[in-house]
């Protein structure tokens, strides 16, 4: 390996730490969230469903549970650095990576992803099963990508 390729995992620009925290920094609220019960704010049902675990001025954070074939498609963040951790299950992420290729990854539970400002990806639960995920943003998203968009289920 001779050639260093900038990922959307290890991009970071120069964050203003006023008002927007690093992807490392979001990466481990998510974590720390995905692993303290969080899954119990999302309320009952068999749609997607999400709760707000923790908001401040500088982030947010939701919980979603994806039931079997739920997903959604492509989209980006708003601008927003994001961090998700897989609570439980598996989902599958197609992504855009820095050169505009689409590659494509499987988060599995304890799994946390750092997403830079540009992130575009689609998630999607293939299982069988229910999977719960913690998904933080950076700064807060105007509105909230994972309810507009187009979803699968
Ligand atoms: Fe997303």
């Amino acid at each position: 390996m001779t050639e260093t390729h900038a990922t959307s995992e290890n991009v970071h620009h120069g964050d203003d730490p006023a008002t927007e925290a690093s992807a490392t920094l979001l990466g481990l609220i998510a974590s720390g969230l995905g692993q303290s019960g969080v899954e119990g704010l999302v309320p009952a049902g068999t749609t997607r469903r999400w709760a707000l675990a923790l908001e401040s001025d500088i982030y947010e954070a939701w919980v979603i549970a994806w039931p079997a074939g739920s997903g959604l498609e492509m989209h980006d963040h708003e601008g927003s650095t994001a961090a998700m951790y897989v609570v439980r299950g598996s989902l599958r992420e197609r992504y855009v990576d820095a050169d505009g290729v689409v590659s494509v990854r499987w988060l599995h539970e304890g799994d946390v992803v750092e997403m830079h400002r540009d992130h575009r990806h689609e998630v999607i639960n293939l299982g069988l099963d229910e999977v719960v995920s913690v998904h933080v943003y950076s700064p807060p998203l105007e509105d909230q990508t994972f309810r507009e968009t187009k979803a699968f289920r």
